[in-house]
């Protein structure tokens, strides 16, 4: 995946819902529609959601018009991405026209942050579900059934999730999310995410093994262990991250951090193939990195959001780092493991942004050489502390210019990674026909760059040695040449 396909990906995640469904079971007579947007954690989550309601009697649908509940599960992220659910829900009060019997519910982070206020201000609304309130979802629908309306928004201390087997909703059957955190304690400063998604606590390792077994056992290739923060992963028995200090001797001799989580998963299962997603580089250590470089299946791709590349900048976002640590970790990366892909987010226009900083945002995209990125505008979200404390000063047209302006860069870049794999064999993972061409596998190398080649004999979720011949800024384009052997 390089530039351009981030670039859908940023518009699907604002713009496109995505529908869920699952196989269905036949003891079950309701029906639910659940549709997600924003982060993967979001689609993980609705994999949660469907497979408690599975329980209650409900199998998934895609068609709205026969819904008995619609669920909708929201981002907060950006202005942008909550007016896309309003748009949504409007269409959800028209189709309620026609199917006055169905009930209306919204989940994550929009309903985190607008709590009894959505009730208020979406008349098609019954039910509003914050993030860690899922288990509820049983009492909260026979609220509703009884014509009440239904809202549970308390954000948990412990709640992982860990005991629910979600179900795999559209799946390819190849990859899947297992999510290994919840909440964040970072408190960027233009982030919505520590507000509705509460604070940081991880997942027990065990559980998050056995998920990885199973889908071993089902046929699944690849991982990717999900967190808004994942190289800040402690288990040490339980609780928030930010009681780790008070864990007994016991707990904290006995703890598992990230690099020893990565390192149990690679054991558990050396041909699966390993990623992560989000890394913050003031917690991202060198332990981590060298856990990916000791096992072949971790995959050699970091997300490593940087936001700005103006010390000032990121002192102001509260990311507790410099520009110089941030070369720092990237010289190291590319010391330890020289071939791997290392991705962004960026924002522009922070509030008091110059022309200044946004030319060191370029330079370090320049020193960098991203091999693809997640770019945005700054939109302002209520009740951060950027929001509280700094006036969003910065002209949405000088916003624009600047994003346009890194977008280019990146493409450059993009380019310029994907030629370093030209002539070389990769071994690449088919996760199904490319979106092109009938006649062609999709799949990603350990980069995860998008490598499309002819299918010939082989199948999806085999691995494959490909040679690849061309490429544009974001696919690469090869031919198969055997079965690699980790088949
Ligand atoms: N740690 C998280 C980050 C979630 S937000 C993760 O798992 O990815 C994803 C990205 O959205 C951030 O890295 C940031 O670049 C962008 N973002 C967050 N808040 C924003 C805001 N107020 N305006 C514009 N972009 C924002
Ligand atoms: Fe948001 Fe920063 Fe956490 S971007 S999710 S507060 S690491």
């Amino acid at each position: 995946m390089t530039s351009n396909e981030n670039m859908e990906k940023v518009i699907d995640e604002n713009q496109q819902g995505n529908t869920l469904t699952l196989e269905s079971n036949d003891s079950n007579n309701r029906k639910l529609y659940i549709e997600s947007y924003g982060c993967q954690m979001n689609f993980s989550d609705s994999e949660i959601v469907a497979s408690i309601l599975a329980k209650e009697g409900f199998n998934t649908t895609k068609n709205l018009e026969e819904a008995d509940l619609v669920l909708v599960n929201t981002c907060s992220i950006r202005e942008k991405a909550e007016l896309t659910v309003r748009k949504r829900l409007e269409k959800f009060n028209a189709v309620k026209k026609t199917n006055p019997g169905m009930k209306v519910g919204v989940l994550g982070c929009m309903a985190e942050r607008l709590k009894n206020k959505f009730l208020e201000e979406e008349k098609i609304v019954d039910m509003v579900v914050g993030p860690d309130a899922y288990k509820d979802l049983p009492n909260l629908i026979k609220e509703i059934d009884e014509g009440r309306n239904a809202v549970n928004v308390i954000l948990s201390k412990d709640e992982t999730y860990g005991d629910v087997a979600p179900v795999r909703l559209n799946s390819n059957g190849v990859s899947a999310f297992v999510s290994i955190t919840r909440g964040c304690d970072n408190m960027c400063t233009f982030c919505v995410v520590p507000f509705t998604r509460g604070r940081e606590r991880s997942r027990n390792p065990q559980s998050i093994l056995e998920e990885v077994n199973d889908l071993w056992d089902k046929g699944f290739k690849e991982i990717t262990l999900l967190g808004q923060n994942v190289d800040s992963y402690l288990w040490y028995g339980g609780g928030l991250k930010k009681d780790f200090e008070k864990a007994s001797d016991m707990q904290k001799a006995t703890s598992v951090n990230f690099a020893k989580l990565l390192e149990l998963v690679a054991r558990a299962q050396p041909k699966m193939r390993i990623r992560f997603s989000t890394s913050n580089p003031q917690d991202m250590t060198l332990d981590v990195i060298e856990a990916m470089a000791a096992h072949e299946n971790i995959c050699n791709y970091i997300h490593l959001p940087v936001q700005s590349g103006s010390n000032r900048i990121l002192k102001a976002m509260n990311r507790l780092h410099s520009r110089e640590e941030y070369f720092e970790l990237i010289d190291n990366i590319r010391k330890i493991i020289p071939d791997c892909a290392i991705s962004q987010d960026m924002i522009t226009g922070f509030p008091t942004e110059t022309e200044e900083d946004h030319q060191d945002t370029l330079s370090l995209m320049e020193y960098v050489k991203y091999d693809f990125g997640f770019m945005f505008a700054y939109s302002e979200r209520p009740g951060t502390m950027a929001a509280r404390k700094l006036y969003d000063d910065v002209p949405e047209k000088i916003k624009k210019r600047r994003l346009s302006e890194i977008i280019d860069f990146q493409q450059r870049h993009s380019l310029y990674r994907t030629q370093q794999h030209l002539g070389k064999i990769e071994e690449v993972l088919i996760e199904g026909p490319s979106k092109k061409s009938d006649t062609h596998w999709k799949g990603r190398n350990s980069q995860n760059t998008v490598v499309v080649f002819p299918k010939k004999n082989y199948k999806v979720g085999e691995f494959v040695n490909v040679k690849i011949n061309e490429c544009t800024s974001a696919t690469l384009i090869g031919e198969a040449i055997e079965h690699s052997k980790n088949n």
